[in-house]
């Protein structure tokens, strides 16, 4: 049988107990054999034969992996701050976590050059992201915080990165930066209570008004926090601002607005357009680029729109 009918799984994700009743295939010299069937749990002492024997991934199905992603989800905060699981296994389940919001950001099904380059971009960022404790720590506050932020934050860093891919010549360390921010970019809300985030149709000017600080006191934490880079902290402080000089926290206008902060205002605005929110329904993308369009000159760059546009819509590609 074809690799493609089953997705590898680190074995540190399949938690004795909790994992759900799926079969489960290990890898032989090239072939998938069933190691249990979907009617037997898994236990313990699975767990720890195949610590034993070195193994390190379990295989599923393709079919099954809806059922793993949602597993995945409801455990991930937990999972993140066990101290038995090793960063390289955590940098897995990130990843594994991520990727199918990764390809939702994509309507086109004959996008898949951007799919596998976002996937790939995605995947160095996790990597990174598990080996740096503060990185790690903000973004398991938000996973526990409320789910549909972390997806939210997963589509626009892999968004941010491919723009970023396709339109500069990043180094590494910059492509990373870029990520690292614009996963964290909305960290501030979870100084928020969560009915506030449950409710975000009908806010009253308070409560408006407090939403609006999450871009400081998410930058003041994470920048005392110590180890994120400039370019991630700008993105993180200034992603509402816009360009006409009208948006927050300090009201910046034009150019002075750093690059890095218009190009997450427009990923961060056509990814909230673009997928299911509470209270929101996802609109195509070709709609949302078109409402997008009649806010430019206010919200957003001009010549940096039209550079978006050509990317998201596989101009440039
Ligand atoms: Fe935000
Ligand atoms: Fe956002």
């Amino acid at each position: 049988m074809k690799n493609r009918f089953y997705r590898p799984l680190s074995l540190a994700c399949i938690s004795p107990g909790y994992f759900p009743d799926i079969a489960l295939f290990i890898k032989n010299n090239g072939n998938f054999i069933l190691y249990k069937n979907h009617d037997r749990k898994f236990t313990e002492a699975d767990r720890q034969r195949l610590e034993w024997t070195s193994t390190q991934f379990l295989y599923v199905r393709s079919g099954d992996m809806d059922v793993v992603t949602e597993y995945l989800e409801h455990n991930l905060d937990s999972l993140l701050v066990r101290s038995d699981i090793d960063s390289g296994s955590k940098g897995t389940i990130l990843y594994q976590t991520a990727a199918n919001y990764v390809t939702d950001i994509f309507d086109e099904p004959d996008k898949t050059a951007d799919i596998i380059r976002c996937r790939s971009l995605m995947r160095h960022l996790m990597k990174y992201v598990s080996g740096h404790e503060d990185a790690l720590k903000a973004l398991q506050a938000i996973t526990s915080q409320n789910h549909y932020i972390f997806t939210h934050s997963v589509q626009v860093a892999a968004l941010m990165m491919l723009v970023h891919d396709r339109l500069f010549a990043l180094t590494h360390d910059e492509m990373i930066d870029v990520g690292v921010g614009s996963l964290l970019h909305d960290f501030g809300l979870v100084f928020l209570s969560g009915d506030l985030l449950d409710k975000p149709d009908a806010l009253s000017a308070i409560e408006y008004h407090k939403v609006k600080q999450h871009t400081q006191k998410g930058y003041e934490h994470l920048h005392s926090a110590g180890t994120l880079g400039e370019v991630s902290l700008t993105i993180v402080r200034h992603h509402h601002e816009k360009y006409d000089g009208s948006g927050y926290p300090s009201g910046l206008k034009g150019d002075q607005i750093p690059r890095s902060a218009q190009l997450a205002a427009l990923c961060d605005t056509f990814c909230a357009m673009t997928t299911d929110r509470p209270k929101h329904n996802a609109i195509p993308q070709t709609e949302a680029l078109k409402i997008m369009g009649e806010e430019v000159g206010s919200s957003f760059n001009p010549e940096l729109f039209k550079r978006f546009e050509a990317v998201v819509s596989g101009k440039t590609a």
